[in-house]
């Protein structure tokens, strides 16, 4: 047992496995997220890191090479089948990312308003190594361009009137022959004076076709957009009920672990869907949707009984706990062609303990199902702490008991961060922060424990000015056994691999079979 003095205790989750279509969500609790500050060192000095590196992403230097010189890039995705095996096509690695044009005048924080979805492809087998600073491969990715055409991807707002309108995370499966089904977030923002209002996210799919010669990939198609999700207000919460909310980031997959289930799902990231508060309700009702003011519960917050460390739920309440509300939606397709779903009650609700659980996806490994999930260190609730990165959560069935890997913290992958220390931000860190608080983000995990992501911002602290990124970051790679994972520092150079090493596993030409 650990030693758990001057920390709750946990919450105990079974791992146990309920239908997929059951109401039960398993629940990351306050109990859980605790563990966090358990492990992280109250003397960890100004500038370091207050956690253990075996849950920490090894540091990048500031010197680093740029993916492209035309356009920053963020969350980046593969081409993948339905167990998320990553496909190169007619001997091409294809990746699709987030990216906004670095010559329009905008700022890189700015970018989330100005993103679209572009694509780079490069010759399969490349490989990369992380060594040698801003003169370091930059995985030889070659910039594509967009995948959608201009304007194709607002066509569906029944409100014209937007003042931006963007493309944000989701998932590409390739099909039968050449044929690519791309999943979305396609989101309006109303923002001009006169016409303010919150912000509409929905998840799309548009269907292309991929080419390959011997000079490159191109798309066609993707021009017609088939909206599939906006909240409902029931299991996920409306911009009615939240101007605020969370919906985005669709990933697609069949159950791997289950192989005579033939279902197509997803996971995307929602928020719990209750009344931000009181003053949110009227509206929720006249939509039709849940009226009821978010609270924070004995089950939120998921402490033990007689635990003399624990909480009180008026505590938490009245410290406005019930603001962050992060939940992992699940919904399943009804037809073949994906162009239509229907949601299932969702897998894992964070309710009080944080309101982002982005980008998730399950991962399969010996019989075991894998959440795996990206959050912030701002996006915690009150009295909650914990790293950028990613978060893990296993279990035995999709829907399952889920529980938090890592003695319970659930981190799988933080940037290193002194907890000590205030937050700061990724364009003015705080002066005692680690300077590696915000090194990467939007980490995707690919077979074999490979972890991508792009590079946000490194140092800052001690009054140095941060480096900006918008480069794709070094690989890293995840040992993953059961509840436990490490970061494994023998791959690549002290632990980082080639920057933009995003291999494919599996190879597929013209119209041939997986
Ligand atoms: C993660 C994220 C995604 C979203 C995108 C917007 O980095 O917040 O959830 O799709 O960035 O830029």
């Amino acid at each position: 047992t650990p030693d758990n003095s001057g920390w709750p205790n946990a919450t105990q989750h079974s791992q146990a496995a309920y239908p997929v279509d059951s109401e039960f969500t398993a629940k990351w609790t306050r109990a859980d997220a605790m563990q966090i500050k358990r492990i992280s060192d109250p003397q960890a000095p100004s500038g370091s890191s207050s956690l253990p590196q075996d849950y920490t992403m090894p540091n990048i230097d500031n010197g680093f090479p740029t993916t492209s010189e035309d356009v920053w890039v963020w969350d980046t995705w593969t081409l993948t089948d339905a167990a998320a095996n990553q496909i190169s096509y007619n001997g091409w690695e294809v990746i699709f990312a987030l990216v906004a044009d670095r010559h329009a005048g905008y700022t890189f924080d700015d970018r989330h308003t100005n993103a679209r979805l572009g694509y780079f492809y490069r010759k399969a087998g490349t490989e990369t190594s992380a060594e040698g600073g801003a003169s370091a491969s930059n995985g030889e990715w070659i910039y594509g361009g967009h995948v959608f055409p201009d304007g194709a991807t607002g066509a569906i707002f029944d409100d014209q009137g937007y003042s931006h309108q963007t493309e944000w995370s989701g998932s590409t499966r390739l099909m039968e022959g050449n044929k690519l089904r791309t999943f979305f977030t396609s989101v309006a923002f109303y923002r001009d004076a006169g016409n303010e209002k919150a912000a509409d996210p929905h998840i799309v799919q548009s269907e292309g076709r991929i080419y390959a010669d011997d000079n490159g990939v191109w798309f066609t198609g993707f021009r017609d957009q088939h909206d599939l999700l906006v909240p409902d207000g029931h299991y996920y919460q409306s911009n009615v009920q939240n101007p605020y909310v969370n919906f985005r980031d669709p990933f697609t997959f069949r159950d791997q672990n289950n192989t005579s289930d033939t279902t197509d799902y997803m996971v995307f990231e929602g928020n719990s869907a209750y009344a931000r508060d009181a003053s949110f309700s009227e509206a929720a009702a006249a939509a039709g949707h849940n009226s009821t003011p978010a609270t924070c519960t004995e089950a939120d917050l998921g402490y033990q009984d007689g635990d003399p460390q624990a909480e009180t739920v008026d505590a938490v309440n009245e410290a406005g706990g019930y603001y962050q509300l992060a939940n992992v939606g699940l919904a399943r397709a009804t037809n073949k062609a994906m162009t239509s779903w229907e949601y299932l009650p969702p897998l894992l609700s964070g309710n009080c303990v944080n309101d982002q659980t982005e980008r998730p996806q399950i991962y399969f490994q010996d019989g075991k199902y894998y959440l795996f999930t990206i959050s912030h260190r701002s996006t915690y609730a009150s009295g909650m702490d914990g790293p950028e990165g990613v978060y893990g959560f296993v279990g035995n069935g999709l829907r399952s008991d889920y529980q938090p890997m890592n003695q319970s913290t659930g981190i799988a992958l933080g940037n290193e961060v002194n907890l000590n220390y205030n937050a700061g931000t990724p364009y003015e860190p705080d002066w005692n922060q680690s300077p590696y608080e915000f090194q990467s983000y939007s980490h995707y995990v690919m077979p074999g424990g490979l972890v991508e992501s792009f590079i946000d911002s490194i140092g800052g602290n001690h009054d140095n000015n941060p480096t900006r990124g918008g480069s794709l970051a070094p690989t890293v790679k995840l040992n993953i056994s059961g509840e436990n994972s490490t970061v494994d520092r023998a791959y690549g150079h002290n632990g980082l691999g080639g920057f933009g090493h995003i291999p494919a596993n599996t190879a597929r030409s013209n119209g041939g079979d997986v």
